[in-house]
């Protein structure tokens, strides 16, 4: 078992690394402008509902933009606390359950239907369950949820122009992982998005490989929508570091009072945890840029794996072909670039 191996293969160690990453000397640091507004922009934000979502609509709205909180819970309730918060009324709650094929459909129906046009999309739901959960469609509820919801999402989304790419306009989109992605030894591409029984024990081995999964699509994402070198849209991921939200609602009762107090002492509010975030979403010194990394506020290389251009064909083949399985199709293609054939 290697050194990384242990750090994030169970509730322990991943909590502890992730205390542990805090104290650490970041290099690489960028900051947040003050200056740097959103005025006139869109953003959608999937799991506002709570923890580093529902901050990050409450400081992107603070910073002039039209939120569209996507939620399957707090619905209207969260979105008239974000509107007190930041004092802003451009804030809007669209339901979804990303464990829902047919929820995302609507979702992006609505999106259509209403002429929204997104300038920053952030792909932040989560989830950590007890054990393996069958969503609707048969699929393995935290696979569906912290991984292939994006994947069908940001196509759909790509399908329908609904990011605005008007005037030269270079969409963001923001996927919030986890340092967890380094974890996993590799993909197991014969079982891809097969449905499995585990327990609690797995689950936080299952979350890193499932980051691993988004950060690897990530990657490729940004290869397949910029293919002539020409930037047409940005894309985004980072770590937050440890972040006292309600992520580990699932956990043993026996155990909740020690994370209670673990995450309340040693874990970083929402509101400072969601900066690497609102640094994407606003930062003009990542106006140029195709792809970018951060951990904590510090800039990163991500793990090979997910920057490698074989894994990327693949999770990229493998999606297309799991949701063929479920009858879905995309209309746009998006043929990997000419440096990779
Ligand atoms: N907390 C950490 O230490 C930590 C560390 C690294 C990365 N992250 C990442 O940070 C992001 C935000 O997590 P958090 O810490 O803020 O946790 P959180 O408080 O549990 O928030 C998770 C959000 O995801 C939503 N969600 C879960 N399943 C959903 C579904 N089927 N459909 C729609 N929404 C769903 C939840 O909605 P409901 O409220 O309706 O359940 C909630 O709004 C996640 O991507 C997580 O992996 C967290």
């Amino acid at each position: 078992m290697t050194k990384q191996k242990e750090r994030y293969s169970n509730a322990f160690t991943a909590t502890f690394s992730g205390i542990a990453d805090l104290f650490r000397k970041q290099k690489n640091v960028v900051s947040l402008s003050d200056g740097d507004t959103l005025i006139g922009k869109t953003v959608l934000i999937t799991g506002a509902s709570s923890g580093l979502g529902l901050e990050a609509a409450v400081q992107l709205a603070r910073k002039g933009a039209h939120v569209y909180m996507a939620c399957r819970s707090g619905i209207p309730e969260k979105g008239e606390y974000v509107r007190k918060l930041s004092g802003s009324r451009l804030v809007d709650m669209l339901p979804v359950d990303v464990s829902d094929i047919d929820s995302i459909r609507r979702l992006v129906d609505t999106l259509r239907s209403s002429s929204i046009k997104l300038d920053i999309l952030i792909e932040n739901a989560a989830v950590v369950p007890a054990k393996s959960r069958k969503t609707k469609q048969g699929l393995e509820e935290m696979f569906m949820v912290n991984y292939l919801s994006k994947f069908l999402h940001i196509r759909w989304l790509l399908d329908a122009d609904i990011f605005n790419t008007a005037k030269g306009n270079v969409p963001r989109i923001i996927f919030v992982s986890s340092e967890s992605h380094r974890n996993p030894k590799g993909f197991d591409w014969s079982a891809f998005g097969e449905y499995h029984e585990y327990a609690m024990g797995k689950t936080v081995e299952l979350y890193g490989y499932y980051k691993l999964l988004m950060t690897t699509f990530a990657n490729e994402l940004s290869r397949r929508i910029n293919p002539t070198g020409h930037l047409k849209y940005s894309v985004f991921a980072l770590c937050p570091g440890p972040v006292n939200s309600n992520i580990a609602r699932e956990a043993p009762a026996i155990f909740k009072p020690l994370l209670k107090l673990v995450f309340g002492i040693f874990f970083r509010s929402p509101a400072k945890a969601v900066q690497p975030v609102i640094y994407f979403a606003t930062s003009h010194e990542v106006d140029a840029c195709p792809i970018d990394y951060l951990f904590l506020m510090s800039r990163k290389e991500m793990d090979s794996k997910a920057t490698d251009i074989v894994n990327g064909e693949k999770i990229w083949t493998h999606s297309e072909a799991l949701l063929q399985k479920q009858g879905i199709t995309f209309e746009k293609q998006f043929p990997k670039p000419f440096s990779q054939k």
